[in-house]
């Protein structure tokens, strides 16, 4: 039994103290050649790699990041768990992006670094945190942790997702039936989906359409459920007031892109959150020991829904 590690070595280095400390019978390595094929059970990886059917005692795939849209899901055996990354570092990175975005939004930050190239010293009037709402697409481990820490700030908060979450101090509702009650009253919207068949293209000019005007969004989830164009026409129509993208399709966001200078949208490049190697070792080590006690793994993913 080993456990074969293909991610970059500055963590597999860190996972393999872990491993050590923790999981010392479990032969770690990270070196494909190194290793008989028939012994691996367990595969870190971002996605899966060419030669997977190589490894055919394989159990479980841990996918290195929290998303899982990577693998074609369809195509790996029937047999094998695939586990997306739910750890504690992953998370709170997210809980800091998510509250420095909303707040920047909240404050009129794209604004004034426009005014701020004019050098033009003018306030604008600011709304209270109680009279805004924060809406989330999606409720489950980093949206729902991102309206936990928002609570502080005092905004309203409200949440989306396919299923009905019950969260206390936040307005939930789920499905298709719920989307547009929910949209109505967001001010800053931020989406934290899963990219499956079913979100690809979901931010497009119905669901801005659905929003109150001069709503903002915060796009955290993944690139191809945005669509580009929709977005630049919300906010140059005046429907949308400001934008704050992490996420773009393709990315790098290529040179000269609309959305560079769009003066109200602010870019970072796919960076709100990233798999912290401490934590995530945990977490995988974890998941192991459930998978030998006969438990399901913390974020196994559904191959139905895709997440
Ligand atoms: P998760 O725990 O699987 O939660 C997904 C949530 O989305 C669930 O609440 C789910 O509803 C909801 N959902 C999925 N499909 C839906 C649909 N069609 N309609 C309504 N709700 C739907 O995922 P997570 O760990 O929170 O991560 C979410 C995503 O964040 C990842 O998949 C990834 O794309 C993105 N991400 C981005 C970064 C970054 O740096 N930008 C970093 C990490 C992750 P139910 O609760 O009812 O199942
Ligand atoms: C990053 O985007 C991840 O899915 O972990």
């Amino acid at each position: 039994m080993t456990l074969l590690f293909n991610s970059d070595a500055e963590r597999g280095q860190i996972f393999r103290q872990a491993f050590a400390r923790e999981l010392p019978d479990l032969p770690f390595s990270m070196d494909p050649a190194a290793v008989d094929p028939c012994d691996v059970r367990y595969l870190v990886t971002w996605t899966a790699p060419p030669d997977l059917s190589r490894y055919g005692n394989l159990e479980i795939v841990f996918s290195i990041g929290a998303g899982v849209d990577q693998f074609q899901i369809d195509r790996l055996p029937e047999s094998l768990k695939l586990v997306r990354m739910v750890e504690d570092g992953i998370i709170r990175m997210m809980q800091e992006y998510v509250t420095f975005a909303v707040l920047a939004l909240h404050r009129n930050l794209p604004a004034y670094l426009s005014q701020q190239k004019k050098q033009q010293w003018q306030g604008i009037p600011q709304t209270q945190a109680a009279g805004r709402t924060v809406g989330v697409l999606g409720l489950g481990a980093l949206g729902s942790a991102v309206l936990d820490r928002l609570k502080p700030f005092g905004f309203v908060l409200s949440g989306w997702s396919r299923s009905r979450h019950e969260i206390e101090g936040v307005a939930t509702y789920s499905g298709q039936d719920g989307l547009h009650d929910f949209l109505r009253d967001v001010d800053i919207l931020v989406c934290l989906l899963p990219l499956t068949d079913e979100t690809r293209g979901f931010l497009n000019s119905d669901l801005f359409g659905m929003l109150p005007i001069g709503a903002s969004l915060v796009h955290t989830g993944r690139g191809p459920q945005l669509d580009h164009a929709a977005l630049v026409e919300a906010l140059d129509s005046g429907h949308l007031a400001s934008a704050v993208v992490d996420v773009t399709d393709p990315e790098p966001l290529p040179p000269g892109h609309v959305f560079w200078s769009h003066p109200k949208i602010i870019i970072t490049p796919h960076v709100a959150s990233v798999t912290q190697a401490e934590t995530a070792a945990s977490a995988v080590i974890d998941n192991i020991k459930r998978h030998r006690a006969g438990l399901d793994p913390i974020g196994l993913v559904d191959r139905t829904r895709g997440y």
